[in-house]
């Protein structure tokens, strides 16, 4: 494993991020990944070399979940070993009337709760997992610096929203002087069509881009068969056949083009599908790229950590990219 910068911080991270959204998450009657299995994910991550967890206050069924088992976890390892990462956002309670967006109270409230799942005083990383329109981003950043300020987070982050929004809120900070988006979430794969410029803006700022869904949530492992209406169909336990939206969800002819040639690459180089997917995105040169990879058994994620040992040629990266916009090379 290979540890880099995080952006323009001077933080350094494992070259993949670990993903717990699926920690505590029931699918139906299925807990896709409880809390013996996420400690098992955890040590082979952490045995790997790897040390950046992606987390949010809301991922597990009820909320909370996720960060709950990492600081479980957290009790038997040095803290300061890692660099942990979580968000803000989406309803908390439901019930509360305050209790979701971007708020400074709802920040201010959710930083406590997530710091004492995790059993932690500070974040590495806080994302705003959302744009909230509701709430002037002057008020959001102003709140999430006072949190730097205090020792609670170090960095601060910015998940899917359109290049504007993190145009404007990058200026707003340089304008007021506080701190910065230095770290984003976008979501981005080797199929994704990017459809603005928020790559770009990325780019241009120095910012350590870290997309989720690095492999269209399994898709681009190859485990998925085309059914007759053109549906993703999975095997017993994947994710497409626990939720039936994921049948949808990362599928287009583009997506199955990409697939193809990912397989035909990892057939010329003796390694899987999972392992070029990820590869292409950590040798992106236009923007720093740090993929937060899930995995639901140990298989899973050595299999994706072996990414690191992976490498891909200049002709690979034209194949895929010559894949996703349908072109020939
Ligand atoms: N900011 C946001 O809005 C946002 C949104 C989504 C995710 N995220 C973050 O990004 C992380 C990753 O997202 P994701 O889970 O969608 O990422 P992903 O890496 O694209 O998909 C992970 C899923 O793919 C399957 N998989 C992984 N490795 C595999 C392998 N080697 N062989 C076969 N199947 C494999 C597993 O699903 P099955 O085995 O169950 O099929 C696994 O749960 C999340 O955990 C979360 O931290 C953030």
């Amino acid at each position: 494993m290979e540890y880099t910068q995080l952006g323009s911080t001077g933080t350094r991270v494992s070259e993949i991020c670990f993903g717990t959204w699926r920690f505590g998450m029931k699918s139906g009657d299925v807990l896709e990944t409880d809390r013996s299995l996420a400690h098992d994910l955890l040590d082979t991550f952490w045995e790997g070399g790897g040390n950046y967890i992606d987390t949010a206050n809301v991922y597990g069924t009820t909320s909370g979940t996720s960060e709950e088992y990492i600081g479980d976890w957290l009790t038997d390892h040095d803290r300061e070993d890692f660099v942990i990462a979580s968000k803000v956002y989406f309803p908390f309670d439901e019930d509360n009337p305050n209790g979701r967006g971007l708020s400074r109270t709802h920040i201010r409230n959710q930083i406590e709760g997530t710091l004492d799942r995790l059993g932690t005083d500070y974040l590495d990383v806080y994302y705003i997992h959302r744009w909230d329109e509701n709430t002037p981003i002057s008020e959001t950043l102003q709140a999430l610096n006072g949190l730097v300020e205090e020792g609670k987070v170090n960095y601060l982050g910015a998940s899917t929203m359109a290049a504007w929004q993190l145009t404007k809120a990058l200026w707003t900070s340089d304008v007021e002087g506080l701190e910065r988006f230095e770290v984003t979430q976008p979501m981005y794969h080797a199929a994704y069509q990017e459809v603005d410029n928020y790559l770009d803006v990325c780019a241009d700022q120095d910012l350590a881009v870290c997309p989720y869904s690095p492999l269209a949530g399994g898709f681009l492992t190859g485990k998925y068969e085309r059914d007759d209406d053109g549906h993703a169909v999975g095997p017993d336990g994947s994710r497409a056949d626990l939720v039936g939206y994921f049948q949808d969800e990362y599928v287009s002819e583009t997506s199955w083009r990409v697939v193809d040639t990912i397989e035909s690459i990892a057939n010329d180089i003796d390694a899987s599908p999972a392992q070029v997917a990820l590869r292409y995105l950590m040798d992106i040169e236009r923007f720093q790229c740090i993929p937060i990879v899930g995995a639901r058994t140990v298989g899973q994620m050595k299999e994706n950590l072996s990414a690191t040992d992976v490498s891909l040629s200049a002709d690979h990266r034209n194949r895929i990219a010559a894949a996703r916009e349908g072109s020939d090379i």
